[in-house]
């Protein structure tokens, strides 16, 4: 029927008809539904279309069915003459509340009169009209005569409004009585067979929310790191090649003047590689320098005086510090064509100490490591190179103490003040390499070179306010926090 008209005016109808145990709200949702499908087939065209209807209250109901309270009370009196209804004889006939606010209204309505103690009827007839109006919108939902009664009714609390939400359906362009499946995508079998000339294809649905994207985030470390970097680069530091976590203890420890029964070197500080086991020779000469220098001593110094042995040399580690590629570095720098020439150097990369792990302590992070290499430079020098760089970073009180490396002379230890912590905090390590570390090299004699170095974690967990820096690295790493945290800008001095 309603195919042969074209469109179905009113969704309600259908809604009736079907019989379906569904409530009102269901109903319409699945209705919906049901639509919004036919409609992305371009089978129907529908318009939503939102009325309202009445319900009546309990109270409405129960004056629909049994009269108003004026009514019932005007119903229970005697007519005039008979034996008057004392209000206490009203009260026990139609209760109280009916009693007490259905003769005050049936008074003011003049269908009642006192009559010595108690009331009688004043009208042989009367005309019930609330709860005749109860009955329509109880049938109907509405009134005929709309809001002035229905306004009226809803004051009272004896009607409440209901939305409702139903549609208006057209057919489309695509209308059918049979729902067709639809296809997705074109296949090379449908360009084959020739079957895509029949074949009903599915609209692209435009507004549709899309997945959402995973894009990839970058960790806090990361961006500390970068903003590192570009604080080097901007003070003319070049970065140095950090990609090898595997060294030689020659490199790590010995070519940095380390003596080889240094706590260091024990295995419950260093990761020491099973397999394999030892690195290549390092170039033979310079080898035979660096031996002699710690046995023997040279370049104005004693030495260690003590045992090296090359199988020491030849262990192979995971590195304790990036110091040992400065180190490389610099021997590249003395040895290479053309002869030693100034050099300002950094890098920040992962570092390994076999540690136990706790909220401060990894067995694997990162340093940061700035050297410089240059004729006549003094610890006046790396004291001005430091506070440049930390100003950068926003430390701009330091604080300097004498310390012991055994690769520098002199060594200090760099503390900041930090404002959120009320105290000095220490931030880095740094000191001017000795003699005996430079000159096996090859380096020129008058050539002094200057370092610090420090770890990424520290400023990263300070700048994020991360409490537990196990959270930051390894299986326990919070990736949401990764994803959550903004970029890093680190309060530059300038
Ligand atoms: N290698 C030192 C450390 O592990 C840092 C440092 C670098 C010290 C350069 C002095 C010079 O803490």
């Amino acid at each position: 029927d309603s195919s042969s008209s074209g469109s179905i005016d009113d969704s309600r109808e259908l809604q009736s008809s079907d019989g379906s145990k569904l409530g009102p709200g269901e109903a319409q949702a699945v209705l919906k539904g049901v639509l919004d499908s036919l409609l992305s087939r371009e089978m129907i065209v529908y318009k939503q279309i939102t009325t309202t209807s009445f319900a009546l209250t309990e109270e409405g109901l129960d004056i629909a069915a049994k009269g108003s309270h004026e009514y019932r009370v005007w119903e229970a009196l005697p007519a005039k003459g008979g034996v008057a209804l004392s209000m206490p004889d009203l009260k026990k006939v139609v209760g109280d509340d009916v009693a007490k606010i259905g003769q005050m209204r049936a008074f003011k309505n003049k269908w009642i009169a006192k009559d010595g103690a108690g009331f009688v009827r004043a009208v042989d007839a009367v005309p019930d009209e609330t709860a005749a109006q109860l009955q329509t919108i109880r049938d109907t939902g509405s009134h005929p005569q709309g809001d002035v009664v229905l306004k009226e009714v809803q004051k009272r609390k004896l009607i409440q409004p209901r939305k409702h939400i139903h549609y208006s359906v057209k057919k489309g362009a695509n209308f059918s009585t049979e729902v067709k499946q639809l296809e997705t995508d074109l296949t090379e079998d449908m360009l084959v067979s020739g079957s895509w000339q029949d074949a009903s294809f599915k609209q692209y649905n435009f507004a549709a929310a899309g997945q959402p994207t995973d894009g990839g985030a970058l960790h806090p470390l990361l961006k500390v790191r970068e903003e590192f970097r570009q604080i080097f680069f901007d003070l003319g530091f070049t970065e140095m090649p950090t990609n090898r976590f595997v060294e030689s203890a020659f490199w790590n420890f010995d070519a940095m003047f380390v003596p080889q029964q240094h706590p260091a070197r024990e295995m419950q500080d260093t990761f020491y590689v099973k397999e394999p086991s030892r690195s290549t020779r390092p170039d033979e000469e310079y080898y035979e320098r660096v031996r002699k220098v710690h046995e023997e001593g040279g370049y104005g110094s004693i030495g260690y005086r003590a045992p090296f042995s090359r199988e020491e040399s030849e262990k192979l580690l995971l590195r304790t510090h990036t110091t040992a590629v400065s180190t490389d570095m610099l021997y590249q720098i003395a040895n290479q064509p053309g002869g030693f020439k100034p050099a300002k150097l950094f890098s920040i990369d992962r570092v390994f100490r076999n540690e136990s792990t706790d909220a401060t302590h990894l067995a694997e992070f990162h340093q940061v490591e700035g050297v410089v290499a240059d004729y006549d430079i003094t610890l006046g020098h790396l004291i001005a190179f430091m506070e440049e760089f930390f100003r950068k970073t926003g430390n701009t009180k330091l604080r300097f103490k004498p310390a012991y490396n055994p690769y520098t002379e002199p060594s200090m230890e760099v503390f900041s003040w930090h404002e959120g912590l009320g105290k000095w905090i220490e931030i880095a390590n740094s000191g001017v390499f000795r003699p005996e570390m430079l000159e096996p090299m090859g380096l020129p004699k008058g050539v002094r070179v200057l370092g610090w170095g420090m770890s990424l974690e520290r400023p990263t967990m300070i700048k994020y306010k991360i409490s537990d820096i196990r959270t930051l690295v390894g299986h326990k790493t919070d990736l949401d926090m990764v994803r959550r945290r903004p970029a890093v800008r680190l309060e530059k001095g300038d």
